[in-house]
């Protein structure tokens, strides 16, 4: 996020714009004061290569009341700020959206209650947004890849070599949960890019039998010379009637089945924190570059876009579009309708 920050700063200040930085997501928009500071361009100095956000980050529960959202009105509008770059996960950006439709109404109601002048309304019409999305799940429908996931899968490879080494040294099984969410994406990419067994994801639950499956299939590692077995267990791995698959369970069955002891490791937040890989890096610097292109570029009439990376290229899509579309993918798990939540989630 940190790369995307940066960007977003340069590339404002080269077009001639005042920047501002929000601290601590909507809150510092709500806290105003030290929570919403204007940056120069050596401010962003040194941030490429750190991992998380230096500006830190909240869930603001303030800013889904419209009470909260009128205090951060005011406090834009008092700085002149009448444009908003968010990266955020799709509950920071359907707020945005809120925001951003409601932005009339608000401002009339600080003027009706004397918080603002017509004249500081009069000169701020409309509210120009663009969202980006960081989020190590890589779940926005539309896109291939979202702020902080490669990263995110580099941390849990790392892992998994150093898994490996242990797992060969004792001929050992180990069950390895990563995170994702609703999302498979990092633990089929990390049983790929590991070289691993046996991987549960929530979009493509196993059949019925799947355990004795899995066990044979490690069986037939060991027996074909490998050292160690690993299997990926997406935090949100289901099976086909819809209930939970636990890293413990898995455990459980490996030690039942195939007579083994195996272990359990949670990767848990490491997989959030640390620096960021190049790829995140470089896509996120073109993120920024363009997301302030793109608020700088839009009037009130403007559609809200959100911008995403799709193979080497940056897409813009319909903001709550494809909000919506990747809020359903989870509804569709829920139902149990497989077919219907892949093939929306590889949609274009
Ligand atoms: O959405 C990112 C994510 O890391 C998910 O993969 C995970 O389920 C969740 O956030 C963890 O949230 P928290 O940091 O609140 O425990």
């Amino acid at each position: 996020m940190n790369a995307a920050v940066r960007a977003v700063v340069r590339t404002a200040l080269t077009r001639h714009a005042e920047v501002f930085v929000i601290y601590e997501g909507y809150q510092g928009m709500i806290d105003g004061g030290e929570g919403i500071r204007q940056f120069q361009w050596d401010d962003v100095g040194a941030i490429l290569g750190k991992g998380g956000t230096v500006i830190g980050t909240y869930r603001s529960k303030e800013f889904r009341e419209r009470e909260g959202r009128l205090k951060a009105a005011r406090n834009l509008v008092d700085r002149g700020i009448d444009r908003l770059v968010v990266v955020g996960g799709d509950g920071s950006l359907t707020g945005l959206d809120t925001f951003r439709s409601e932005w009339p109404g608000l401002l009339d109601d600080l003027v009706r209650d004397g918080r603002l002048s017509a004249q500081q309304v009069a000169d701020h019409p409309a509210l120009m947004i663009a969202g980006l999305v960081g989020s190590i799940d890589n779940d926005l429908v539309g896109t291939d890849s979202t702020i902080g996931a490669d990263s995110a899968l580099h941390r849990i490879i790392e892992a998994i070599d150093a898994i490996t080494s242990t797992a060969a040294s004792h001929q050992r099984s180990f069950v390895v949960e990563v995170m994702g969410r609703h999302c498979g994406y990092l633990a089929l990419m990390a049983a790929v890019a590991g070289g691993c067994d046996y991987v549960l994801i929530p979009e493509d639950p196993p059949q019925p039998g799947w355990e004795e499956d899995m066990c044979a299939q490690l069986r037939r590692g060991r027996q074909a010379g490998r050292r160690e077995s690993i299997v990926i267990v997406a935090e949100g791995a289901r099976d086909r009637d819809g209930k939970p698959i636990t890293s413990s369970y898995v455990r459980d069955t490996i030690d039942r089945i195939n007579h083994e002891d195996a272990r359990v490791t949670i990767l848990g937040h490491v997989q959030r924190g640390g620096r960021p890989s190049a790829f995140d890096r470089w896509a996120s610097t073109w993120l920024g570059y363009e997301a302030a292109q793109q608020v700088i570029n839009s009037d009130k009439d403007s559609p809200a876009m959100v911008l995403g990376m799709r193979g080497a290229a940056v897409v813009r899509l319909p903001l709550m579009d494809a909000v919506s579309a990747t809020r359903r993918v989870p509804e569709l798990i829920e139902a149990r309708k497989y077919e219907d939540a892949m093939a929306l989630r590889s949609a274009d």
